[in-house]
């Protein structure tokens, strides 16, 4: 196999020994939020054991700061992976391309960040190393007629773990991974497909059982259809499912997931002839089938509601929030319909009024709550998940660049452009950037910091057990500010807070203190199956302060899923749904392959321990990083 690795001189050596010394291990963190011991070798490298065959890894690694050379080496995060060969392409293979004019348009793997598809009016990229490097993906037409343009205009496409399925007016198609044909599959639509949406967060850490979620959402002129993550498995009989048939009347504007990665939702209008059409938003939940028809379009004038097309999205969180946009503006709604309006720039009416009539090209969130709206014209707004106020940043890009934002899986913001030579990436400055275009403002956070323990994904929850977490947070003297702690489907849980309070020169600290345990009511005990049925299932928390403002640092993790009702006999424990199984050896100025066996990869990869960040003087106002990458090389080993 062949990766990537990184060589690292003599004063890592040090390091590693200084770590050993103080008797230090240090942690790896995978996405999962698994944690997993390093060892300290013989000769001078650390091991760390990660199970699973992964072509792509990326993780953290923690340990306690350690000072060298009057800096401080502290944690940092690393992706590994096997390029993998491309198959060149051959005489028959042909481009996909956009329509004309259209800009650019980028899809990602669900679960996988760094496999990308980036569609532009000359051609499509493939990367499957977050635009490490990329190469133009054609496909073979085998025996679909080529348009005599030369090539097939692609209106949407989706990544699905074992090929790509492009919607080509109105019909979809497949593309293998594996033969690279574009074939009408016996699965697909080959007409009236109106719009594609794929899942944007993995689901594959939602403590449900025996279940797969939808990956994917297909909206033809009145049926709603969802399918899994791969299209091929022996065993099914369709890879699409409707979900929902609606009467002639109404048509479906757009869908997209939901708030919970159970629940799915759809924008529809429903027109009488001789009336105003209106607008429902309705959701669904793929655990217990049923629809659900929101508030949210109802809170808004008539005339109040912009026109489509539109796009939807909504954000990880306990309560359905969501984002509704078309390319002017953007209504929000979150907390279950609690909080409702439209996202508006400081001194303009809509957005792209701000942006010199730009349409809204691309609306990207990370999971620091973090919110980018890039227009047409490469001007971004900025605003913290949960404001409605809009910033707009500094011109960053010019506005006739073919760009487009990619979070990639180190959560970094990137600006992919295309240019005559060649698609350029480059990172995006996101935090400084905003900090500039707010200095001096009067946008600021109503509190110093907010942190708290509720960082795993899931957890799974055993009857009798408890389970204890903590928020807090510090903020000045009579900001009224507290923490809000959220849940769907609490009847499962007891929850019992308690608070500490301290006030120290007008700063005030809160430390809220949450006991979870499990609520089991006894009173229907005469079926035990019942009860089980009725104690059981799955929780989500969020954690957030109950005011947040543009400039605020929020943490990374937000909501975690609590799987209630295990089997007795098992413990509270971080759920284990990854399956990783390969090994890396750490080195500290060589590389070890011990051997290939089995399933199992054994890999070594040679980096600083915690070096690669280096934290600067402390008499520096800011800090410093500094990378302690000397030299970089890559390594080919069968
Ligand atoms: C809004 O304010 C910004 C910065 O203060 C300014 O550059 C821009 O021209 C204003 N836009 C309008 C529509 O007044
Ligand atoms: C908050 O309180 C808990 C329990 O008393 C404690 O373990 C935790 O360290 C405290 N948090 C901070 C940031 O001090």
């Amino acid at each position: 196999m062949i990766f990537s690795c990184i060589l690292v001189p003599q004063q890592s050596r040090y390091i590693t020994k200084h770590f050993y010394n103080n008797g230090q291990y240090p942690v790896i963190k995978l996405k999962s939020k698994q944690t997993h011991l390093g060892h300290f070798q013989k000769d001078g490298y650390w091991e760390a054991v990660i199970p699973g065959d992964e072509r792509f890894n990326d993780f953290h690694i923690y340990g306690q700061p350690i000072s060298f050379q009057h800096r401080f080496v502290i944690d940092g995060q690393h992706t590994f992976y096997w390029p993998e060969p491309a198959e060149p392409n051959g005489e028959r293979e042909v481009s996909l391309r956009l329509a004309p004019g259209s800009p650019l348009s980028l899809v990602w793997g669900t679960c996988e960040l760094y496999r990308g598809l980036l569609l532009s009016d000359t051609g499509a990229l493939i990367t499957k190393n977050a635009f490490l490097t990329s190469e133009e993906l054609k496909v073979d037409p085998g025996t679909l007629p080529v348009p005599p343009e030369g090539y097939f205009t692609v209106d949407q496409a989706a990544l699905l773990e074992d090929g790509i399925i492009f919607r080509i007016d109105g019909a979809l198609y497949w593309r293998d991974n594996q033969d690279r044909v574009l074939t009408e599959h016996p699965h697909l639509p080959t007409s009236g497909v109106m719009g594609l949406y794929q899942r944007t967060c993995c689901a594959s850490n939602y403590p449900v059982q025996d279940v797969e979620l939808s990956s994917l959402i297909v909206w033809k002129e009145n049926l709603l259809l969802v399918g899994p993550k791969k299209l091929k498995n022996p065993g099914r009989e369709n890879f699409l499912k409707i979900v929902l048939k609606v009467p002639p009347r109404v048509t479906y504007l757009t869908a997209s997931f939901g708030s919970h990665p159970a629940s799915l939702a759809t924008l529809v209008m429903y027109s009488v002839p001789g009336a105003i059409s209106r607008n429902f938003l309705t959701s669904y939940n793929e655990l217990v089938p049923s629809w659900i028809t929101s508030t949210f379009m109802t809170k808004f004038k008539l005339k109040d509601i912009p026109k489509g097309p539109f796009e939807m999205r909504f954000l990880e969180s306990a309560d359905a929030s969501l984002l509704l946009w078309n390319k002017e503006t953007i209504l929000y709604s979150f907390h279950n319909d609690n909080e409702w309006g439209e996202i508006r720039p400081f001194n303009a009416s809509h957005l792209s009024a701000a942006a010199f009539g730009s349409k809204i090209h691309q609306v990207t969130l990370d999971h620091s709550w973090n919110m980018l709206v890039k227009m047409e014209n490469n001007i971004l707004f900025y605003c913290k998940v949960g404001m409605h106020e809009v910033v707009r940043l500094h011109k960053w890009m010019e506005p006739d660049s073919r760009m487009v934002l990619y979070l990639n899986q180190k959560e970094q913001i990137n600006m992919l452009t295309l240019t005559p030579e060649g698609l350029h990436v480059q990172k995006y400055p996101m935090m400084m950037e905003t900090k500039s275009a707010m200095k001096g403002s009067y946008h600021d956070c109503p509190f110093i910091s907010f942190e708290h323990s509720m960082n795993t994904i899931s957890y799974n929850m055993d009857k009798g057990d408890q389970m204890v977490l903590w928020a807090q947070i510090v903020y000045p003297e009579g900001k009224g500010v507290h923490v809000k702690f959220l849940s769907n489907n609490a009847d499962l849980l007891y929850i019992e807070q308690k608070s500490h309070f301290e006030g120290v020169n007008s700063v005030d600290t809160v430390n809220t203190t949450f006991i979870i345990s499990q609520k089991v009511d006894y009173s229907d005990a005469t079926s035990y199956t019942h009860l089980t049925k009725k104690t059981s299932g799955i929780v989500t928390l969020e954690l957030v302060p109950n005011q947040i403002g543009n400039t605020c640092n929020l943490p990374m993790s937000r909501i975690s899923h609590f799987n209630v009702g295990c089997p007795p006999n098992r413990h509270i424990r971080v759920a284990s749904f990854c399956d990783l199984h390969a090994v890396f050896a750490v080195q500290t100025y060589g590389i070890t392959i011990p051997k290939y066996q089995h399933l199992t990869t054994y890999v070594a990869i040679v980096f600083t321990l915690f070096s690669l960040c280096i934290l600067g003087y402390s008499y520096c106002r800011y800090v410093t990083i500094f990378r302690n990458l000397l030299a970089t090389k890559r390594h080919k080993y069968e």
